[in-house]
């Protein structure tokens, strides 16, 4: 199975951005502690960080045919951006969103998502935890009679 890992905007800032909000660790140790949970269960996770809403989704149209599901967490992009929703829909990739932070006990405009009602799972506010309950979602769900 292979699954894509995709963090948007800012995400690269982790560890020293808003640590109160978004935890002490940095996106290499997430990437690093899901890499090898993702190894020990036989899976194989590509990772893609940008701040670049074009780079994302011409990710996201690079997985068609060879990619299984992805977990995105896609920072302020959850909130604004109908071309990342529809670039996920184009290529019909069942797709997990991640929030390490609880967006809904925040500001207003963060309550609102662009991507949860064609997510197969949303997933927030519980830190890098969150990464890896959306792996052992997304494993779950491409088993057969899941
Ligand atoms: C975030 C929440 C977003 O509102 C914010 O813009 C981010 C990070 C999170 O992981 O909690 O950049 O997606």
């Amino acid at each position: 199975m292979n699954i894509l890992l995709l963090n948007g905007p800012n995400l690269n800032m982790l560890g020293k951005r808003e640590p109160a909000t978004y935890g002490h660790q940095t996106l290499n140790d997430i990437v690093d502690q899901l890499s090898q949970c993702a190894q020990q269960q036989g899976v194989t996770l590509t990772h893609f960080q940008s701040n670049a809403e074009h780079a994302l989704i011409d990710r996201i149209h690079e997985s068609m045919g060879s990619i299984d599901a992805i977990i995105i967490n896609p920072g302020a992009f959850t909130h604004t951006s109908v071309a990342l929703r529809d670039a996920l829909l184009s290529v019909s990739i069942p797709f997990f969103e991640v929030h390490l932070s609880n967006v809904h006990a925040r500001e207003p405009f963060r309550h609102h998502s662009y991507l949860s009602d064609v997510a197969a799972g949303i997933i927030v506010g519980v830190g890098a935890l969150g990464y890896q309950l959306a792996l052992t979602a997304a494993i779950q769900l491409h088993k057969p009679n899941s």
